[in-house]
């Protein structure tokens, strides 16, 4: 057992408390962080000669050669050290001797561990951020080649009325899109550094935290002391982040799923993504999207445990605090996961564009278009919404759609049809007259399109 808070104990630390208390296992994550909060730490305490300029030198060489070791391989993190700030502590102690037990002047685990965290997240959010815009990038490339790929679009799960497949795809793009700006968000609020905080109530060294946070890429210091020490909302932030962008991967993989099924073939999953079944022969099954869709519970459930954790706590550190770290590294490790794979998957994926357009065809998605007719030609739109209505069933009975009918067929419901009718309510015009701004006519996409390439150009 490894602690740095020996002093005040006559007593060894039960076996089961220490393996209780310990988070090593999981905050050695934290090591690079640690090194990094650490020296920067270091080289303020030398500058405001709270410490020798040699003792800090020192300091730093040995923090350099810890990381080193680790990397290499030579040096290990183990069960033997209560957290990775002990783990650091005792071995720069056994390395450099005296100047060794300085490093924490000034200092507390409790603002180590929040400015570690916060380094992390940072780091984290940043990857994801990079994640996302190839999502992005991903989507439009399929938004840009589909602008006459018709569809039916739904409205629940019964096709509703005409769209296209860019259109379709554009609403995740939005989705996305949305998301990104989330973590910007985020990490604009949480860009502020913690350490100098010390326990809850600041330190009576002179300490530059100014500089420290300069020297760490952070906006400034963070405002208040015993916030500092007990502030998680940027984590539960960031899992609500992850939980919202989990939630839009999750409603598109039920769809890819729908649309791989038998019954709707619209497109085909890559060999590389999908899995057979050890009874079935036939099938070809959409793993990744269903996984996907599984994790998303895994996250929220990250996100409910943070903010469970946090809800009853008085200020200001409290140990219950340590429990952020394994759900959050979860939640980052899964979500960060599933937009990886669920970008490949996209990538290599193809659409059965003919399958859609028959889907679209069929299943009166033109109804309301010929209601429209019929209100162009004066029908009062409750009126022709009846008319249509009657030849619905009328079609249903006789297996056929709307444009299958004949004149004579329609004219028996109402006189005022006429032939034009048929250009009218065919799938090309029915999506090419949808031109309100957002729609998914083709010119409407085309201008959404050359919106959505100047913003990810930008990026
Ligand atoms: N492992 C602890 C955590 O993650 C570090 C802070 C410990 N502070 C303390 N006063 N026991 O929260």
């Amino acid at each position: 057992m490894a602690q740095l808070w020996g002093g005040r104990f006559t007593k060894e630390t039960d076996q089961q408390v220490y393996d209780f208390n310990a988070s090593v296992s999981f905050d050695k994550r934290l090591f690079d962080e640690d090194i990094e909060g650490s020296k920067a730490h270091v080289m303020m305490l030398g500058k405001c000669g709270i410490i020798s300029h040699d003792e800090m030198e020192s300091i730093i060489s040995g923090l350099d050669g810890i990381y080193a070791d680790v990397k290499e391989g030579k040096l290990e993190i183990t069960s033997e050290y209560e957290d990775i700030h002990s783990f650091v502590e005792a071995n720069l102690i056994d390395r450099i001797g005296d100047a060794g037990k300085k490093m924490h002047t000034g200092r507390s685990r409790n603002d180590q561990v929040a400015l570690d965290m916060r380094l992390y997240t940072r780091k984290n959010i940043e990857g994801l951020k990079a994640e996302v815009i190839s999502l992005l990038h991903e989507l439009l490339k399929v938004i840009e080649d589909n602008t006459t790929t018709f569809m039916p679009g739904f409205t629940h799960l019964q096709k509703a009325q005409p769209v296209t497949l860019s259109h379709h795809f554009a609403a995740y793009f939005e989705m996305f899109k949305r998301d990104l700006l989330r973590l910007n968000d985020i990490y604009e609020r949480m860009n502020y550094c913690p350490l100098g905080a010390g326990a809850l109530a600041g330190t009576t060294y002179p300490l530059d935290r100014d500089f420290v946070a300069k020297q760490l890429g952070f906006y400034g210091p963070t405002a208040n002391s015993m916030d500092s020490v007990s502030d998680r909302d940027y984590l539960i932030e960031y899992l609500s982040a992850l939980s919202i962008i989990m939630m839009h991967l999750s409603r598109f993989c039920e769809e890819i799923i729908i649309w791989n099924s038998n019954e709707y073939r619209f497109v085909n999953i890559d060999d590389a993504f999908a899995t057979g079944s050890s009874i079935m022969p036939q099938k070809k099954n959409p793993d990744i999207a269903e996984l996907t869709r599984g994790k998303c519970g895994r996250v929220y459930g990250s996100l409910m445990s943070l903010l469970t954790t946090m809800k009853g706590l008085p200020l200001a550190y409290n140990k219950d605090m340590q429990e952020d770290k394994e759900v959050a590294f979860d939640s980052m490790d899964t979500a960060g996961n599933c937009v990886l794979l669920f970008t490949k998957m996209i990538s290599t994926m193809t659409f059965n564009t003919e399958t859609m357009k028959e889907s679209a065809a069929k299943g009166f998605t033109n109804a309301t278009d010929a209601a429209d007719y019929l209100v162009s030609k004066g029908v009062p739109f409750r009126d022709a919404h009846g008319i249509i209505g009657q030849i619905v069933i009328y079609c249903d009975t006789n297996s056929k759609s709307i444009e299958e009918c004949s004149l004579e067929e329609l004219r028996s419901v109402s006189e005022y049809f006429d032939k034009d009718i048929y250009d009218f309510i065919s799938l090309k015009t029915c999506v090419e007259k949808r031109l309100t701004k957002g729609g998914p006519a083709p010119l409407a996409m085309d201008e959404y399109i050359k919106e959505s390439r100047e913003w990810i150009s930008a990026l």
